[in-house]
């Protein structure tokens, strides 16, 4: 297999271009850096984690078409990495439909930061999730909680980390969640998914790396998350061969169906040997920092070779080990202490 890649600073160069420059973006960047990319990282502020150490850095409303089509025009990528899901993803289809290669592809990124776009697909594919119902009022919403039962989870169609998240016990409260969801979604919208609550025993996180005409999965991820953000993780989690299974067969089928090249995160409940899947993201995973320290190949290193066409051997797990996010208050960055527990 022959990639040509080329040398940074000069126009034989493979540039790449990550749209979000956190954390995630930072690792993403430095597996780029790895292998001879030029990295252009993109984010609203300076100094973001991802900036300091790419070769170039740009701080641009991501949410902002023009500027977006403008931006990647002039630089001409080889690959639009999305790193958030907060962007202008007309742009993407639009920039795909120029020859440009969007990872995985721009249709997944939509699909995926729409709670209507991924339960709808979810439902066609009669994958197993939480029964759930759309509103797009108070008083259809009281019409949805009455459907699902409460307790109940009701959240914004657009957001992450929890945002605008709230879990209804009772019906008095419903006004409530309702506020929060409408106020704190990243868009403007009077439309909330109420969703059965699980109550699982455990969540884990799926790695699943789609590259070339093959699908490769990594050890299941056990976390633990406090108001819809992430804390803790850890590789592997251990379930029953026969949930295993069908987390495995959720997450090919799932991944199938939104096509491209990456790694996905497949999130899923698991209770006993019920799988419920959850939501997924194309792109590496918060959770799948684990992954730095427990995989040969971390979740960062498959993304960038699945995107470049490069193989991907076998992943082998290094010991069973352990990830702990560190929110410093008052400070932008979150700290990642990797811990490898040995036996
Ligand atoms: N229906 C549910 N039943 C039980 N717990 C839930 C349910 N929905 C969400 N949760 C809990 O809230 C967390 C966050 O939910 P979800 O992943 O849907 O939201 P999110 O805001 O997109 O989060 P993120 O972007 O950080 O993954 C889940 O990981 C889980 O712990
Ligand atoms: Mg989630």
């Amino acid at each position: 297999m022959l990639v040509d890649i080329g040398t940074v600073y000069i126009p034989s160069s493979t540039k790449i271009v990550l749209l979000g420059s956190g954390e995630l973006g930072r690792e993403i960047a430095i597996e780029c850096i790895r292998l001879g990319l030029e990295v252009f990282a993109l984010d609203k502020y300076p100094n973001a984690p991802a900036m300091q150490v790419a070769q170039h850095s740009l701080i641009i409303d991501m949410t902002d078409e023009v500027e977006l089509l403008d931006v990647i025009h002039k630089i001409q990528p080889h690959y639009i990495v999305p790193e958030i899901e907060a962007i202008a993803t007309k742009a993407l289809v639009e920039l795909e439909q120029e020859g440009y290669c969007v990872v995985s592809n721009a249709s997944a990124i939509q699909l995926t930061m729409n709670r209507e776009g991924i339960r709808s697909l979810a439902n066609r594919l009669d994958l197993p999730t939480s029964k759930f119902e759309f509103a797009d009022s108070l008083n259809s919403l009281k019409e949805a909680v009455q459907k699902v039962g409460v307790p109940c989870v009701i959240k914004p169609m657009m957001s992450s980390s929890g945002k605008g998240q709230s879990v209804l016990h009772d019906l008095q409260n419903i006004e409530e969640c309702w506020e929060i969801a409408i106020q704190e979604g990243r868009i403007k919208s009077n439309k909330v998914i109420v969703e059965e609550w699980i109550d699982f025993d455990y969540e884990i996180t799926l790695l699943t790396v789609r590259h070339g005409q093959s699908t490769s999965f990594c050890e299941l991820i056990g976390h633990i998350q406090k108001d819809g953000d992430y804390q803790i993780s850890w590789q592997p989690q251990k379930m029953s061969d026969s949930a295993k299974q069908k987390a495995i067969q959720i997450a090919q089928l799932m991944t199938d169906a939104l096509g491209g090249n990456g790694v996905f995160g497949v999130e899923l409940f698991v209770k006993g040997d019920n799988v419920w899947f959850n939501e997924v993201s194309p792109r590496p995973h918060d959770t799948g920092l684990v992954t730095l320290i427990s995989q040969n190949l971390s979740q960062f290193a498959l993304h960038v070779r699945a995107i470049l066409g490069l193989p991907i051997p076998n992943i082998e797990q290094l010991g069973p080990s352990a990830s702990h996010a560190v929110l410093v208050s008052g400070v932008r960055t979150i700290l990642f202490i990797k811990t490898l527990i040995k036996y």
